[in-house]
């Protein structure tokens, strides 16, 4: 059987994806992902495409009927093993039959974008999850980063965030980094739980600098 490859495209452009990605691609029959990665690579004309929502049973259900020869690729945002799919579906194929391709993760994107470090940083995401996912970050005094997604929107997740005790931080919204509708804005939490936004791009994170 051929390798599938796990590829991790980067936050959103062709620029921030790397070689070795780009090469597993274009050596693939079929590409699997969300409708908005598969687009990334409609130029190229001669791959099979098959749309994913997300979840890891789904993309392993159309893995496992895969042909003998036929080489594929599951195309994921960011970076494979940051909430994505890449750690679920390594752990349900057999060693020998994946290979993951790492990418630039939208957060590592962020902390660039501020030249801050984020050694010291803690990473949660409410894109799918609880808000509960936010409790306890009260105790912490590194910098923040907060996937957000659907109506866990930056709006909500600071009003969150304000509840259990957090407010003292400079925070910014940042949204489509790296792609042409990037927009990073600087805030703080009680404005932002207050912005009430008809929609929120879904590509949106929140990141909280250190406590001063
Ligand atoms: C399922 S997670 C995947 C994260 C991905 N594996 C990574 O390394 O960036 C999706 C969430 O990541 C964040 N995200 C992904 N790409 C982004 C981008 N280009 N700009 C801002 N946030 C982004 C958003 O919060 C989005 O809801």
């Amino acid at each position: 059987m051929e390798k599938i490859h796990i590829v991790g495209v980067g936050p959103g452009s062709r620029d921030y994806l790397l070689p070795i990605a780009l090469k597993a691609i274009e050596g693939s029959d079929t590409l699997l992902g969300s409708p908005r990665l598969l687009e990334m690579f409609s130029y190229m004309a001669d791959k099979k495409t098959v749309t994913l929502s997300g979840s890891p049973s789904e993309a392993l259900e159309i893995i496992s009927k895969r042909g003998r020869n036929e080489r594929m690729a599951v195309l994921v945002s960011g970076d494979p093993c940051f909430f994505s799919l890449g750690s679920s579906l390594a752990a349900s194929l057999p060693e020998d039959q994946y290979e993951i391709i790492p990418g630039l993760s939208s957060v590592s994107l962020a902390f660039s974008r501020l030249g801050i470090s984020w050694q010291e940083g803690t990473f949660v995401s409410v894109h799918g999850r609880p808000l509960d996912s936010l409790n306890g970050l009260q105790k912490e005094t590194g910098p923040i980063a907060i996937l957000t997604g659907g109506l866990n929107n930056p709006m909500e997740v600071a009003s969150k965030l304000l509840k259990i005790g957090v407010s003292d931080r400079k925070c910014w919204t940042m949204s489509n980094l790296g792609t042409d509708d990037e927009k990073v804005e600087s805030t703080d939490l009680s404005d932002l739980s207050e912005e009430d936004r008809a929609s929120w791009p879904s590509l949106t994170l929140v990141l909280l600098e250190p406590r001063s």
